[in-house]
């Protein structure tokens, strides 16, 4: 039997993803809201950057190493906190936390896990948890101290999810978790929001728990409860990012979801160099929508970012072969990202942070 070459590039894993999976699973991981229109423009903003490479500069084998929240990582990369990920394999989000592991990276753990946060940590990964606010508080201080007394090393508010964005596809389909995918961080304890395994559900019902109405305050409070370092994503005007440097946040993640919230919001790469000079050191800033190959990490880094949040091209490895799969998703931006900094005369990721960029129409 023919074997299928080996996948290249990121992109070449999502045609196999696309192969295996069901075609409503397919479009739940990769659509946006709307008419789609930030999602492709996430695209769009990142090819629009042209960074400008350096000569001469010494540089052999850069050395991709970082510290991300005063923390070591291999790469200026974390795994992006996505939902369900046993949708798309058996294996879900154990594999791709130990695909995470392996590579010496951090991997954010959802609220909406269809892995419990304990199961996720005892992989070893260096795991953030990434919360969704609950409307019943008490439900948020439970699973803050699940995720302290679990061993997480940082918290992940996510802030542009008041609602869940109009997903066309997913409405056109009538998607449905299939039985056995569940909120697992959710179950038991205060009312069972994991819907107990029952099948079709929708994602939107598991996202009518969170609270709508949430406020900056309400981040001082969180502030307060937590000594875990705490990132804040989802943040796009630089007035926002300022805010959350007041309630103490130790990074930002300048993120418009991956085009799945509020559509005709802009790239997120557009307005990453604004976040940045309106942050200054105050706060690390990563940067998340539309990465999909070492050069994009470069452009990010060169942008001014510290690192970025890798999503749907981790779910299309690990739909293409588990955690084998997740881990080539990882080797190939690693191995992507040693050929951009060489080629840019970087010799290692703060070098990129001084090229200069110029936007190509
Ligand atoms: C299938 C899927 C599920 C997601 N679930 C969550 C989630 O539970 N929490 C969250 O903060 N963001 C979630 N996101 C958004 C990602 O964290 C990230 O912002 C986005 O995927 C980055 O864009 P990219 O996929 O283009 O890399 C999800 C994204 C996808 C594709």
């Amino acid at each position: 039997m023919p074997t299928d070459p080996p996948a290249a590039c990121l992109a070449d894993l999502a045609e196999r993803a696309r192969a295996v999976l069901p075609a409503d699973v397919w479009d739940y991981v990769e659509g946006g809201s709307g008419a789609e229109v930030t999602l492709r423009a996430n695209r769009a903003a990142l090819d629009r950057v042209a960074v400008l490479p350096r000569m001469l500069r010494g540089v052999h084998t850069p050395d991709l190493r970082v510290e991300l929240l005063g923390r070591p990582s291999a790469l200026p990369v974390a795994v992006a906190p996505m939902a369900y990920q046993r949708l798309v394999h058996p294996d879900g989000e154990w594999a791709l936390a130990t695909a995470a592991r392996d590579a010496g990276v951090p991997y954010v753990a959802s609220t909406l896990a269809s892995t419990a946060v304990e199961q996720v940590a005892a992989t070893g990964a260096e795991v953030w948890f990434q919360l969704y606010w609950l409307r019943d508080r008490g439900l948020v201080v439970d699973l803050l101290d699940r995720v302290g007394a679990a061993g997480c090393r940082a918290l992940v508010v996510t802030v542009d999810v008041p609602l869940l964005g109009r997903r066309l596809r997913d409405l056109r389909n009538a998607f449905r978790l299939p039985a056995g995918v569940t909120a697992a961080n959710l179950r038991g304890g205060r009312g069972d929001l994991a819907h107990g395994g029952a099948p079709g559900v929708t994602p939107v019902a598991t996202a009518s728990a969170f609270a709508p109405a949430l406020r900056w305050s309400d981040l001082d409070w969180l502030r307060g409860r937590t000594d875990l370092p705490l990132v804040v994503k989802g943040v796009l005007d630089p007035r926002d990012a300022v805010e959350a440097v007041g309630v103490g946040a130790d990074a930002v993640v300048v993120s418009n979801h991956g085009g799945r919230q509020l559509d005709g919001a802009p790239a997120s790469a557009a307005v990453l160099p604004e976040v940045v000079a309106g942050v200054g050191d105050r706060c690390e800033v990563l940067l998340d929508s539309g990465v999909r190959s070492g050069t994009d990490v470069l452009r990010a880094l060169a942008l001014g970012a510290s690192g970025v949040l890798l999503g749907r091209p981790l779910l299309w490895g690990l739909a293409a072969g588990g955690r084998a799969g997740a881990g080539r998703a990882l080797s190939i931006l690693a191995d992507e990202l040693r050929d951009a900094l060489t080629l840019a005369g970087c010799a290692d990721p703060a070098a990129a942070r001084n090229l200069r960029t110029m936007r190509t129409d």
